[in-house]
């Protein structure tokens, strides 16, 4: 099938919850490459939304999941599963983590995160309520559509679960103005992706922490698009020198495969009981020995540092793109996830950049969004680029 005829059975039988625009279907990826069902190839500077961190189908995670499919896909989890014990002992040596459970995406994980604060708050806290950020995401569960400040995603979904309160990024008098006594947690993003990338500072995070321990909460940062590396540490509370209670990943996890966790510290590690929270398909062998190859490459030696560089790059390349346009009001984010806010909507730059072989991504109308691989190069960001450079020239043409 060619991209036009997979789009007109995509209209057909699939219920259109995502709006696709252009008729375009990737039907094969490798490294910062993919191509279209009509042969064209294109450098992904968005990674499946930040899950391909490792980039299209990475050998090292080809290979992991080649042999555990040959060996053993599923099983429940009333057993133990090997490669499931092996995830969770590389993301607690490598984390604040004591614990993790997993599931299978971020909505999910926030889930579990939420019941986890939940259950902490009636039991051993001052009770159910969380605090969460305007302008967050956090899923489109009702429970997250109801964590995510933002009324766009809520609308039309009344009535939503009780028990949340809103802040705002980078104002801690706004989250101490909505805290009482029934307050459990308060739950976050570092950077918000979807909602524009905002970056928090590192006042606020060491802030929030503080009011954390004075006050007795459980501070979850919602790390399902910030995890994994993307912000160019493995985590992006290590960029912030703070360590948080709970945090969720998704996204770059499996390279691929769709996988969640919820990872716990000592503080709520026990919380959860036999019986309190459960996800059939939740860390099977499959998804646990992808995220384990995946997690291998990341923590491997220079890997990071290399991403660090890398960003550095970016940065610096956008930072003169900047200069020359006045219309360009903004460049913000944190390793490769990364937001260009220009003066009006950029639907135009990312549909060009498309014509001409480059995809990337929008966070808000207003907010062009790179998320490049983790394993980019040098040479492709140039390539990059070379197109964007032009794509901007003509913005406001
Ligand atoms: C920060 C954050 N949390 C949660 C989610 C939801 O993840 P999922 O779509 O895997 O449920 C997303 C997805 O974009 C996200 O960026």
């Amino acid at each position: 099938m060619n991209s036009r005829e997979i789009a007109d059975l995509n209209h057909k039988y699939v219920i259109d919850t995502y709006g696709k625009g252009r008729a375009l279907a990737f039907v094969k990826g490798s490294g910062s490459r993919v191509e279209d069902a009509d042969g064209k190839t294109y450098l992904d500077f968005l990674s499946g939304l930040a899950v391909n961190g490792l980039g299209h189908c990475h050998p090292k995670v080809v290979e992991a999941i080649k042999t555990q499919a040959e060996t053993l896909i599923h099983v429940s989890n009333l057993y133990y599963i090997e490669p499931q014990v092996e995830l969770a002992r590389r993301l607690v040596e490598n984390s604040f983590a004591s614990k993790s459970f997993f599931c299978n995406s971020g909505a999910e994980a926030n889930e579990a995160a939420i019941k986890l604060a939940r259950k902490w708050g009636n039991t051993e806290g001052g009770g159910p309520c969380i605090v969460t950020l305007r302008d967050s995401f956090h899923g489109r569960t009702i429970a997250t559509i109801t964590a995510t400040g933002q009324e766009k995603f809520q609308k039309c979904f009344h009535p939503l679960p009780e028990g949340f309160r809103y802040a705002s990024l980078n104002d801690l008098k706004s989250i101490e103005a909505v805290l009482d006594e029934g307050t459990s947690a308060i739950m976050l993003e570092v950077i918000q992706a979807e909602g524009g990338v905002n970056v928090a500072t590192r006042e606020f995070m060491t802030g929030i922490r503080r009011l954390c321990d004075e006050r007795n909460l459980l501070l979850i940062l919602d790390e399902v698009q910030t995890g994994m590396g993307r912000t160019g540490t493995l985590f992006g509370y290590e960029r912030y020198g703070i360590e948080p209670d709970v945090i969720t990943l998704a996204k770059s996890l499996g390279g691929g495969v769709p996988i969640g966790a919820m990872l716990a510290g000592p503080k709520v590690a026990e919380t959860f009981q036999p019986g309190d929270h459960a996800s059939t398909f939740g860390g099977n062998p499959l998804a646990s020995a992808a995220a384990v190859a995946t997690l291998d490459v990341m923590t491997g030696a220079g890997f990071l540092e290399n991403v660090r560089e890398l960003s550095d790059y970016l940065f610096s390349r956008l930072g003169d793109l900047k200069e020359k346009h006045g219309f360009i009001k903004d460049v913000r984010g944190l390793g490769m996830l990364i937001g260009v806010e220009f003066d009006s909507p950029v639907g135009t730059i990312v549909g060009e950049c498309a014509e001409n072989g480059l995809i990337v991504g929008t966070a808000g109308a207003n907010v062009l969004r790179l998320l490049p691989p983790l394993t980019t190069t040098r040479e492709e960001i140039d390539e990059a680029f070379d197109i964007i450079g032009p794509a901007v020239e003509a913005f406001k043409e």
